[in-house]
Protein backbone atom coordinates (compact mmCIF):
# COMPACT_ATOMS: atom_id res chain seq x y z
CA UNK A 1 0.00 0.00 0.00
CA UNK A 2 2.96 2.67 0.89
CA UNK A 3 4.45 4.68 -1.78
CA UNK A 4 7.15 5.71 -0.01
CA UNK A 5 10.36 3.19 -0.76
CA UNK A 6 12.07 2.83 2.75
CA UNK A 7 8.84 1.61 4.44
CA UNK A 8 7.11 -1.11 2.60
CA UNK A 9 3.55 -2.48 4.81
CA UNK A 10 2.14 -5.02 3.62
CA UNK A 11 -1.71 -5.27 4.41
CA UNK A 12 -3.03 -8.28 5.38
CA UNK A 13 -5.32 -10.53 3.17
CA UNK A 14 -9.12 -9.39 4.87
CA UNK A 15 -7.69 -6.00 4.89
CA UNK A 16 -6.14 -5.53 1.36
CA UNK A 17 -9.83 -7.25 0.03
CA UNK A 18 -11.44 -4.31 1.72
CA UNK A 19 -9.44 -1.85 0.14
CA UNK A 20 -9.36 -3.42 -3.05
CA UNK A 21 -13.22 -2.52 -2.67
CA UNK A 22 -12.29 1.00 -2.50
CA UNK A 23 -13.03 1.14 1.22
CA UNK A 24 -11.31 2.84 4.31
CA UNK A 25 -9.58 5.00 0.73
CA UNK A 26 -10.80 8.17 1.73
CA UNK A 27 -10.80 10.81 4.48
CA UNK A 28 -14.23 10.60 5.53
CA UNK A 29 -13.30 6.97 6.72
CA UNK A 30 -12.20 5.66 10.33
CA UNK A 31 -10.89 2.55 10.13
CA UNK A 32 -10.13 2.18 13.79
CA UNK A 33 -13.47 3.63 15.12
CA UNK A 34 -15.12 1.40 12.96
CA UNK A 35 -12.93 -1.98 13.37
CA UNK A 36 -14.22 -1.36 17.37
CA UNK A 37 -17.89 -0.90 16.83
CA UNK A 38 -18.20 -3.88 14.96
CA UNK A 39 -16.16 -5.93 17.34
CA UNK A 40 -18.70 -4.25 20.35
CA UNK A 41 -21.59 -5.61 18.00
CA UNK A 42 -20.54 -9.10 18.32
CA UNK A 43 -21.33 -9.11 21.86
CA UNK A 44 -17.75 -11.27 22.55
CA UNK A 45 -16.49 -12.54 25.34
CA UNK A 46 -13.07 -11.99 26.72
CA UNK A 47 -10.92 -14.46 27.91
CA UNK A 48 -8.07 -12.24 27.25
CA UNK A 49 -6.20 -8.69 28.36
CA UNK A 50 -7.90 -6.37 29.74
CA UNK A 51 -8.99 -7.52 33.14
CA UNK A 52 -12.49 -5.46 32.76
CA UNK A 53 -13.48 -8.07 30.44
CA UNK A 54 -15.16 -5.70 27.30
CA UNK A 55 -16.20 -3.28 31.14
CA UNK A 56 -17.91 -6.03 32.46
CA UNK A 57 -16.06 -6.31 35.47
CA UNK A 58 -16.06 -3.32 36.54
CA UNK A 59 -16.58 -1.13 39.93
CA UNK A 60 -19.55 0.49 40.50
CA UNK A 61 -17.70 3.80 42.20
CA UNK A 62 -16.22 4.25 38.60
CA UNK A 63 -18.68 3.47 36.16
CA UNK A 64 -19.42 6.48 34.81
CA UNK A 65 -15.91 7.28 34.35
CA UNK A 66 -14.91 3.53 32.75
CA UNK A 67 -17.99 3.74 30.41
CA UNK A 68 -15.93 3.63 26.99
CA UNK A 69 -14.04 0.20 28.85
CA UNK A 70 -15.96 -1.65 26.29
CA UNK A 71 -14.09 -0.58 23.47
CA UNK A 72 -10.79 -0.60 25.34
CA UNK A 73 -9.37 -3.65 23.58
CA UNK A 74 -6.38 -5.51 22.83
CA UNK A 75 -4.58 -6.80 19.64
CA UNK A 76 -7.78 -9.06 18.64
CA UNK A 77 -8.26 -10.72 14.85
CA UNK A 78 -9.43 -7.36 13.02
CA UNK A 79 -8.19 -4.68 14.90
CA UNK A 80 -4.48 -4.96 14.45
CA UNK A 81 -1.17 -4.20 16.50
CA UNK A 82 0.69 -0.17 17.04
CA UNK A 83 3.97 -1.85 16.40
CA UNK A 84 3.32 -4.31 13.47
CA UNK A 85 0.83 -2.90 11.78
CA UNK A 86 -0.74 -4.16 8.60
CA UNK A 87 -5.03 -3.35 9.15
CA UNK A 88 -6.95 -0.92 10.62
CA UNK A 89 -4.18 1.20 12.25
CA UNK A 90 -2.03 0.94 8.98
CA UNK A 91 -4.72 2.73 7.35
CA UNK A 92 -5.53 5.05 10.13
CA UNK A 93 -1.67 6.20 10.02
CA UNK A 94 -1.87 6.69 6.42
CA UNK A 95 -4.80 8.95 6.62
CA UNK A 96 -2.95 10.80 8.91
CA UNK A 97 0.17 11.23 6.55
CA UNK A 98 -2.12 12.18 4.01
CA UNK A 99 -4.00 14.86 5.31
CA UNK A 100 -0.64 16.66 6.92
CA UNK A 101 1.42 15.65 3.42
CA UNK A 102 4.22 13.54 4.92
CA UNK A 103 5.76 10.76 4.00
CA UNK A 104 4.54 8.24 6.62
CA UNK A 105 2.69 8.88 10.21
CA UNK A 106 2.79 7.20 13.45
CA UNK A 107 0.07 7.14 16.35
CA UNK A 108 1.51 8.39 19.60
CA UNK A 109 0.35 6.92 22.50
CA UNK A 110 2.32 8.73 25.31
CA UNK A 111 1.70 12.23 24.08
CA UNK A 112 4.51 14.30 22.69
CA UNK A 113 6.54 13.42 25.88
CA UNK A 114 7.36 10.05 24.09
CA UNK A 115 7.03 11.54 20.31
CA UNK A 116 9.95 13.73 21.21
CA UNK A 117 11.94 11.09 22.66
CA UNK A 118 11.26 8.88 19.69
CA UNK A 119 12.20 11.31 17.37
CA UNK A 120 15.38 11.75 19.13
CA UNK A 121 15.97 8.27 19.12
CA UNK A 122 15.42 7.71 15.38
CA UNK A 123 17.23 10.49 13.86
CA UNK A 124 20.15 10.69 16.47
CA UNK A 125 23.25 8.70 17.88
CA UNK A 126 25.50 9.03 20.56
CA UNK A 127 28.23 12.03 20.51
CA UNK A 128 26.02 13.71 18.02
CA UNK A 129 26.44 17.53 18.04
CA UNK A 130 22.68 19.17 18.51
CA UNK A 131 21.10 22.79 18.19
CA UNK A 132 18.20 23.10 20.66
CA UNK A 133 16.27 25.60 21.15
CA UNK A 134 17.15 26.64 24.59
CA UNK A 135 13.51 26.91 25.71
CA UNK A 136 12.36 23.09 24.94
CA UNK A 137 10.14 20.77 26.22
CA UNK A 138 12.09 18.55 29.14
CA UNK A 139 11.22 15.93 27.05
CA UNK A 140 13.64 16.96 24.53
CA UNK A 141 16.23 16.45 26.82
CA UNK A 142 15.19 13.71 28.25
CA UNK A 143 15.48 12.07 24.83
CA UNK A 144 18.84 13.71 24.25
CA UNK A 145 19.97 12.14 27.32
CA UNK A 146 19.22 8.58 26.32
CA UNK A 147 21.28 8.78 23.17
CA UNK A 148 23.53 10.46 24.13
CA UNK A 149 23.62 13.35 21.63
CA UNK A 150 25.85 16.61 22.70
CA UNK A 151 23.19 19.82 22.76
CA UNK A 152 24.37 23.25 21.83
CA UNK A 153 21.87 25.71 23.79
CA UNK A 154 20.37 28.29 21.42
CA UNK A 155 18.82 31.32 22.78
CA UNK A 156 15.02 32.16 21.26
CA UNK A 157 14.10 35.72 20.62
CA UNK A 158 12.31 37.38 23.14
CA UNK A 159 9.23 40.10 22.66
CA UNK A 160 10.43 43.60 23.82
CA UNK A 161 6.63 44.59 25.09
CA UNK A 162 5.44 41.34 26.82
CA UNK A 163 8.64 39.47 27.32
CA UNK A 164 7.20 36.60 25.65
CA UNK A 165 9.32 33.61 23.95
CA UNK A 166 9.09 34.02 19.79
CA UNK A 167 11.20 31.11 18.79
CA UNK A 168 14.90 30.47 17.12
CA UNK A 169 15.94 33.45 15.19
CA UNK A 170 18.08 32.95 11.44
CA UNK A 171 20.97 35.08 12.75
CA UNK A 172 20.96 32.90 15.60
CA UNK A 173 21.12 29.57 13.55
CA UNK A 174 23.11 31.20 11.19
CA UNK A 175 25.68 31.83 13.92
CA UNK A 176 25.49 28.55 15.21
CA UNK A 177 26.06 26.68 12.26
CA UNK A 178 29.47 29.29 11.89
CA UNK A 179 30.77 27.88 15.03
CA UNK A 180 29.96 24.29 14.63
CA UNK A 181 29.63 22.99 11.07
CA UNK A 182 29.47 19.68 12.12
CA UNK A 183 25.80 19.79 13.89
CA UNK A 184 23.71 16.60 12.85
CA UNK A 185 20.50 18.22 13.76
CA UNK A 186 18.23 20.94 14.65
CA UNK A 187 15.65 20.98 17.15
CA UNK A 188 12.77 23.16 16.97
CA UNK A 189 9.63 23.97 19.40
CA UNK A 190 7.28 25.86 17.45
CA UNK A 191 5.23 27.35 18.38
CA UNK A 192 5.23 27.67 22.25
CA UNK A 193 2.59 27.52 24.37
CA UNK A 194 1.21 31.06 23.86
CA UNK A 195 0.53 29.88 20.53
CA UNK A 196 2.84 32.23 18.93
CA UNK A 197 4.73 31.06 15.63
CA UNK A 198 7.74 32.66 14.18
CA UNK A 199 8.49 31.95 10.59
CA UNK A 200 10.40 28.55 10.17
CA UNK A 201 11.01 28.23 6.25
CA UNK A 202 14.03 30.21 6.04
CA UNK A 203 15.27 27.84 9.52
CA UNK A 204 14.82 24.87 8.25
CA UNK A 205 16.65 26.17 4.34
CA UNK A 206 19.90 27.26 6.45
CA UNK A 207 20.04 23.89 8.14
CA UNK A 208 19.42 21.54 5.13
CA UNK A 209 22.36 23.73 3.68
CA UNK A 210 24.87 22.73 6.38
CA UNK A 211 23.15 18.94 6.00
CA UNK A 212 21.19 19.05 9.34
CA UNK A 213 18.20 17.58 9.76
CA UNK A 214 15.08 19.01 11.18
CA UNK A 215 13.38 17.73 14.13
CA UNK A 216 9.96 19.79 15.06
CA UNK A 217 8.34 19.81 18.44
CA UNK A 218 5.00 20.94 16.84
CA UNK A 219 3.01 19.95 20.04
CA UNK A 220 0.50 23.38 19.65
CA UNK A 221 0.26 22.98 16.40
CA UNK A 222 -1.63 19.44 15.50
CA UNK A 223 -4.52 21.85 13.85
CA UNK A 224 -2.55 23.61 11.85
CA UNK A 225 -3.36 22.04 8.14
CA UNK A 226 -7.30 23.40 9.23
CA UNK A 227 -6.84 25.62 7.00
CA UNK A 228 -4.65 28.99 5.75
CA UNK A 229 -6.05 30.84 8.88
CA UNK A 230 -3.10 28.88 10.70
CA UNK A 231 0.56 29.19 10.66
CA UNK A 232 2.20 26.79 7.92
CA UNK A 233 2.48 23.04 9.57
CA UNK A 234 6.62 22.25 10.03
CA UNK A 235 5.63 19.21 7.82
CA UNK A 236 4.59 21.22 4.53
CA UNK A 237 8.15 23.62 5.34
CA UNK A 238 9.98 20.32 4.67
CA UNK A 239 10.68 19.45 8.75
CA UNK A 240 12.64 15.82 8.84
CA UNK A 241 10.57 14.83 11.60
CA UNK A 242 7.20 16.62 13.24
CA UNK A 243 5.83 15.75 16.50
CA UNK A 244 1.98 16.88 17.22
CA UNK A 245 -0.06 16.73 20.27
CA UNK A 246 -3.32 15.41 18.94
CA UNK A 247 -4.90 15.90 22.43
CA UNK A 248 -3.66 19.72 22.79
CA UNK A 249 -5.83 21.36 20.23
CA UNK A 250 -8.14 18.54 18.27
CA UNK A 251 -10.70 17.06 20.11
CA UNK A 252 -8.85 13.80 20.97
CA UNK A 253 -8.02 12.10 24.02
CA UNK A 254 -5.12 12.90 26.54
CA UNK A 255 -2.10 11.44 25.50
CA UNK A 256 -2.90 11.34 22.19
CA UNK A 257 -0.19 12.20 19.42
CA UNK A 258 1.37 11.77 15.57
CA UNK A 259 4.43 11.75 14.58
CA UNK A 260 5.49 12.47 10.89
CA UNK A 261 8.54 11.73 8.81
CA UNK A 262 8.66 14.60 6.57
CA UNK A 263 8.16 14.04 2.43
CA UNK A 264 11.80 14.10 1.95
CA UNK A 265 13.50 13.29 4.76
CA UNK A 266 16.73 11.36 5.23
CA UNK A 267 14.82 9.49 8.30
CA UNK A 268 13.61 6.06 7.33
CA UNK A 269 10.26 5.81 9.03
CA UNK A 270 11.28 2.17 10.04
CA UNK A 271 14.00 3.35 12.34
CA UNK A 272 10.69 5.32 13.50
CA UNK A 273 8.57 2.65 14.21
CA UNK A 274 11.30 0.34 15.92
CA UNK A 275 12.16 3.46 18.29
CA UNK A 276 8.23 4.20 18.81
CA UNK A 277 8.35 0.30 20.14
CA UNK A 278 11.45 1.10 22.45
CA UNK A 279 9.36 4.21 24.34
CA UNK A 280 5.47 3.09 24.55
CA UNK A 281 3.67 0.39 25.76
CA UNK A 282 3.40 -3.37 24.21
CA UNK A 283 -0.52 -2.73 25.12
CA UNK A 284 -1.34 0.58 23.63
CA UNK A 285 -5.24 1.81 24.34
CA UNK A 286 -7.20 1.17 21.50
CA UNK A 287 -9.81 4.07 22.81
CA UNK A 288 -6.52 6.10 22.34
CA UNK A 289 -6.01 5.06 18.94
CA UNK A 290 -9.82 5.56 18.17
CA UNK A 291 -9.64 8.80 18.94
CA UNK A 292 -6.81 9.55 16.74
CA UNK A 293 -8.29 7.91 13.67
CA UNK A 294 -11.46 10.31 15.03
CA UNK A 295 -9.18 13.28 15.17
CA UNK A 296 -7.60 12.89 11.92
CA UNK A 297 -11.36 13.33 10.36
CA UNK A 298 -12.23 15.63 12.36
CA UNK A 299 -9.51 17.97 11.15
CA UNK A 300 -10.35 16.85 7.42
CA UNK A 301 -13.94 18.28 8.21
CA UNK A 302 -12.04 21.26 8.99
CA UNK A 303 -10.31 21.53 5.80
CA UNK A 304 -13.45 21.26 4.18
CA UNK A 305 -14.82 24.38 5.66
CA UNK A 306 -14.51 27.74 4.03
CA UNK A 307 -10.90 29.55 5.30
CA UNK A 308 -13.40 33.07 5.92
CA UNK A 309 -15.74 31.14 7.70
CA UNK A 310 -13.15 29.30 10.06
CA UNK A 311 -11.43 32.92 10.65
CA UNK A 312 -14.88 34.86 11.33
CA UNK A 313 -16.38 31.82 13.92
CA UNK A 314 -12.71 32.01 15.92
CA UNK A 315 -12.47 35.80 15.48
CA UNK A 316 -15.43 35.80 17.55
CA UNK A 317 -14.89 33.08 20.18
CA UNK A 318 -12.27 35.76 20.56
CA UNK A 319 -13.94 39.08 20.78
CA UNK A 320 -16.91 36.96 23.01
CA UNK A 321 -14.50 36.07 25.50
CA UNK A 322 -12.35 39.22 25.34
CA UNK A 323 -15.29 41.35 25.68
CA UNK A 324 -17.13 39.48 28.50
CA UNK A 325 -13.79 40.14 30.97
CA UNK A 326 -12.98 43.80 29.55
CA UNK A 327 -9.48 41.76 28.57
CA UNK A 328 -6.94 43.26 26.07
CA UNK A 329 -5.36 41.09 23.60
CA UNK A 330 -1.41 40.64 23.51
CA UNK A 331 -0.37 40.71 20.10
CA UNK A 332 2.86 39.07 19.22
CA UNK A 333 5.10 41.45 16.99
CA UNK A 334 4.27 41.42 13.34
CA UNK A 335 6.52 38.80 12.26
CA UNK A 336 5.27 36.28 14.16
CA UNK A 337 1.76 34.97 13.45
CA UNK A 338 -0.45 33.94 16.41
CA UNK A 339 -2.40 30.90 16.49
CA UNK A 340 -6.37 32.07 16.44
CA UNK A 341 -7.00 28.78 18.70
CA UNK A 342 -5.64 31.03 21.41
CA UNK A 343 -6.02 33.65 23.20
CA UNK A 344 -3.01 35.83 25.10
CA UNK A 345 -5.30 37.94 27.22
CA UNK A 346 -3.08 40.81 28.82
CA UNK A 347 -4.66 40.97 32.93
CA UNK A 348 -6.17 44.33 34.17
CA UNK A 349 -3.32 47.22 35.17
CA UNK A 350 -2.11 45.57 38.63
CA UNK A 351 -2.99 42.31 38.86
CA UNK A 352 -0.98 39.15 37.75
CA UNK A 353 -2.08 36.39 35.36
CA UNK A 354 -2.21 33.83 38.42
CA UNK A 355 -4.61 36.05 40.66
CA UNK A 356 -6.96 36.03 37.31
CA UNK A 357 -7.06 32.20 37.03
CA UNK A 358 -7.82 31.82 40.72
CA UNK A 359 -10.63 33.89 40.31
CA UNK A 360 -12.11 32.79 36.78
CA UNK A 361 -11.36 29.37 38.59
CA UNK A 362 -13.56 30.05 41.61
CA UNK A 363 -16.42 30.67 38.17
CA UNK A 364 -15.64 27.32 37.41
CA UNK A 365 -13.36 28.49 34.27
CA UNK A 366 -9.88 26.67 33.86
CA UNK A 367 -7.50 28.45 31.82
CA UNK A 368 -4.53 26.25 30.34
CA UNK A 369 -1.73 29.08 31.64
CA UNK A 370 -0.74 32.03 33.48
CA UNK A 371 2.13 34.23 34.25
CA UNK A 372 2.85 37.22 35.60
CA UNK A 373 0.56 39.56 33.26
CA UNK A 374 -1.30 37.00 31.26
CA UNK A 375 -4.53 34.30 30.98
CA UNK A 376 -3.98 31.90 28.30
CA UNK A 377 -7.24 30.58 27.16
CA UNK A 378 -7.10 27.22 24.81
CA UNK A 379 -10.33 27.66 22.08
CA UNK A 380 -11.45 25.12 20.22
CA UNK A 381 -14.06 25.11 17.07
CA UNK A 382 -17.12 24.94 19.02
CA UNK A 383 -19.03 28.61 20.08
CA UNK A 384 -19.02 29.21 24.23
CA UNK A 385 -22.42 29.35 25.82
CA UNK A 386 -23.94 32.55 27.31
CA UNK A 387 -23.43 31.18 30.46
CA UNK A 388 -19.49 30.39 30.25
CA UNK A 389 -19.26 33.97 29.18
CA UNK A 390 -21.25 34.94 31.97
CA UNK A 391 -18.94 32.93 34.36
CA UNK A 392 -15.81 34.90 32.71
CA UNK A 393 -17.55 38.03 33.58
CA UNK A 394 -18.14 37.46 36.99
CA UNK A 395 -14.73 36.03 37.59
CA UNK A 396 -12.85 39.45 36.27
CA UNK A 397 -15.43 41.62 37.71
CA UNK A 398 -14.43 39.88 41.48
CA UNK A 399 -10.69 39.59 40.68
CA UNK A 400 -11.60 43.66 39.91
CA UNK A 401 -13.68 44.52 42.99
CA UNK A 402 -12.26 42.54 45.62
CA UNK A 403 -8.73 43.38 45.20
CA UNK A 404 -8.83 47.23 44.49
CA UNK A 405 -5.70 48.10 45.81
CA UNK A 406 -2.81 46.24 44.33
CA UNK A 407 0.35 46.62 43.73
CA UNK A 408 2.07 47.54 40.04
CA UNK A 409 3.13 44.03 38.33
CA UNK A 410 6.26 44.04 36.68
CA UNK A 411 5.74 42.58 32.90
CA UNK A 412 6.75 39.08 32.20
CA UNK A 413 10.07 37.92 32.78
CA UNK A 414 11.84 35.94 30.32
CA UNK A 415 13.38 32.92 31.29
CA UNK A 416 17.09 33.90 31.55
CA UNK A 417 18.69 31.75 28.99
CA UNK A 418 21.85 33.80 27.05
CA UNK A 419 23.90 33.07 24.03
CA UNK A 420 24.92 29.73 22.53
CA UNK A 421 25.70 27.25 25.22
CA UNK A 422 27.36 23.70 24.34
CA UNK A 423 27.23 21.31 27.29
CA UNK A 424 29.93 18.84 27.54
CA UNK A 425 30.23 15.75 25.99
CA UNK A 426 29.46 13.96 29.73
CA UNK A 427 26.82 15.96 30.27
CA UNK A 428 23.92 13.15 30.51
CA UNK A 429 25.72 11.75 33.58
CA UNK A 430 25.73 15.28 35.65
CA UNK A 431 24.11 15.21 39.06
CA UNK A 432 24.67 11.72 39.74
CA UNK A 433 25.54 10.18 42.85
CA UNK A 434 24.51 10.70 46.72
CA UNK A 435 21.74 13.25 47.23
CA UNK A 436 20.18 15.48 49.82
CA UNK A 437 17.29 17.72 50.23
CA UNK A 438 17.90 20.86 51.73
CA UNK A 439 16.44 24.31 51.18
CA UNK A 440 16.95 26.68 48.19
CA UNK A 441 18.87 29.33 50.64
CA UNK A 442 21.28 26.36 51.13
CA UNK A 443 21.21 24.85 47.63
CA UNK A 444 23.08 28.18 46.35
CA UNK A 445 26.00 27.10 44.68
CA UNK A 446 25.80 23.46 44.74
CA UNK A 447 24.27 21.03 42.29
CA UNK A 448 21.06 20.02 41.27
CA UNK A 449 19.89 16.51 41.77
CA UNK A 450 17.11 16.96 39.54
CA UNK A 451 15.96 18.89 36.79
CA UNK A 452 14.21 22.54 37.95
CA UNK A 453 11.08 22.98 36.03
CA UNK A 454 8.66 25.29 35.68
CA UNK A 455 4.98 24.12 34.80
CA UNK A 456 3.50 24.97 32.41
CA UNK A 457 5.29 24.98 30.52
CA UNK A 458 7.69 22.51 31.18
CA UNK A 459 11.08 24.34 29.78
CA UNK A 460 13.66 22.99 32.54
CA UNK A 461 15.06 25.95 34.21
CA UNK A 462 18.35 23.96 35.95
CA UNK A 463 19.49 20.60 34.49
CA UNK A 464 20.13 17.72 36.53
CA UNK A 465 24.04 18.14 37.75
CA UNK A 466 24.03 22.13 36.97
CA UNK A 467 24.82 24.68 39.44
CA UNK A 468 22.44 26.14 41.40
CA UNK A 469 23.09 29.76 41.05
CA UNK A 470 22.88 33.52 39.35
CA UNK A 471 20.04 34.70 37.53
CA UNK A 472 18.10 31.69 37.13
CA UNK A 473 17.74 31.29 40.99
CA UNK A 474 16.55 34.50 41.00
CA UNK A 475 14.19 33.64 38.92
CA UNK A 476 13.48 30.37 39.96
CA UNK A 477 12.48 32.46 43.70
CA UNK A 478 10.45 34.70 42.15
CA UNK A 479 8.54 32.40 40.78
CA UNK A 480 7.88 30.70 43.48
CA UNK A 481 7.03 33.64 45.22
CA UNK A 482 4.37 34.55 42.86
CA UNK A 483 2.52 31.23 43.18
CA UNK A 484 3.32 29.71 40.07
CA UNK A 485 4.18 25.70 40.02
CA UNK A 486 7.85 24.19 39.50
CA UNK A 487 9.24 20.79 39.36
CA UNK A 488 11.85 19.74 41.32
CA UNK A 489 11.10 22.03 44.02
CA UNK A 490 8.66 21.59 47.17
CA UNK A 491 7.30 23.30 49.86
CA UNK A 492 7.78 22.43 53.81
CA UNK A 493 5.23 22.34 56.15
CA UNK A 494 6.65 25.74 57.55
CA UNK A 495 6.85 27.32 54.00
CA UNK A 496 10.44 26.78 53.07
CA UNK A 497 11.02 25.59 49.79
CA UNK A 498 13.46 22.07 49.24
CA UNK A 499 15.05 21.21 46.54
CA UNK A 500 17.60 17.99 46.46
CA UNK A 501 20.97 18.40 45.90
CA UNK A 502 24.23 16.47 44.95
CA UNK A 503 25.70 15.83 48.02
CA UNK A 504 28.79 13.43 46.88
CA UNK A 505 29.51 12.83 43.33
CA UNK A 506 29.58 9.39 41.68
CA UNK A 507 32.55 8.72 40.93
C1 LIG B 1 6.23 22.29 23.47
C2 LIG B 1 5.79 21.01 24.13
N1 LIG B 1 6.32 19.85 23.73
C3 LIG B 1 5.96 18.67 24.26
C4 LIG B 1 5.00 18.61 25.25
C5 LIG B 1 4.58 17.28 25.80
O1 LIG B 1 3.33 16.98 25.28
P1 LIG B 1 2.38 15.83 25.81
O2 LIG B 1 1.62 16.39 26.94
O3 LIG B 1 1.51 15.52 24.64
O4 LIG B 1 3.21 14.68 26.20
C6 LIG B 1 4.42 19.80 25.72
C7 LIG B 1 3.43 19.75 26.79
O5 LIG B 1 2.93 20.66 27.29
C8 LIG B 1 4.81 21.04 25.14
O6 LIG B 1 4.28 22.19 25.53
Amino acid sequence: MQESSDYVIILDTDIHKKVEKGLYMDQSSLPIVEALQQHAKKLPDSFHVPGHKNGFVQPAYARDILSAARFDQTELPGLDDLHDPRGVIALAQQLTADIYGSRSAFFLIGGSTAGNMIMIIAALQEGDVVFVQRDTHKSIINGLRLVKAQPVFLEPEYDETSGLPLGLSIPTVQEAFHYHPEAAALIVNRPGYYGWTSPLGAIIGEAKKHGALVLVDEAHGAHFPAGDVFPDSAVSLGADLVVHSAHKTLPALTMTGYLHVGRSSRIHSEDVQEAAAMIESSSPSYLLLASLDAARKYLHDLTQTDDTVLREQLQQTKQAVLQAGSLEEQLPPEHVQADPLKIVARTPEGHTGWALQRYLEKEHVFTELADEAHVVFFLSFQPLTTETLQRIERGTDRLRSENPSVTPVAGVRSLPFSGMQKLPADWYKAGRGETEITTLENAEYKQAALDIVPYPPGVPLFLKGETLTGERLDFLLGRLEQGGGVQGVRQSENGQWLTSIVKRKET
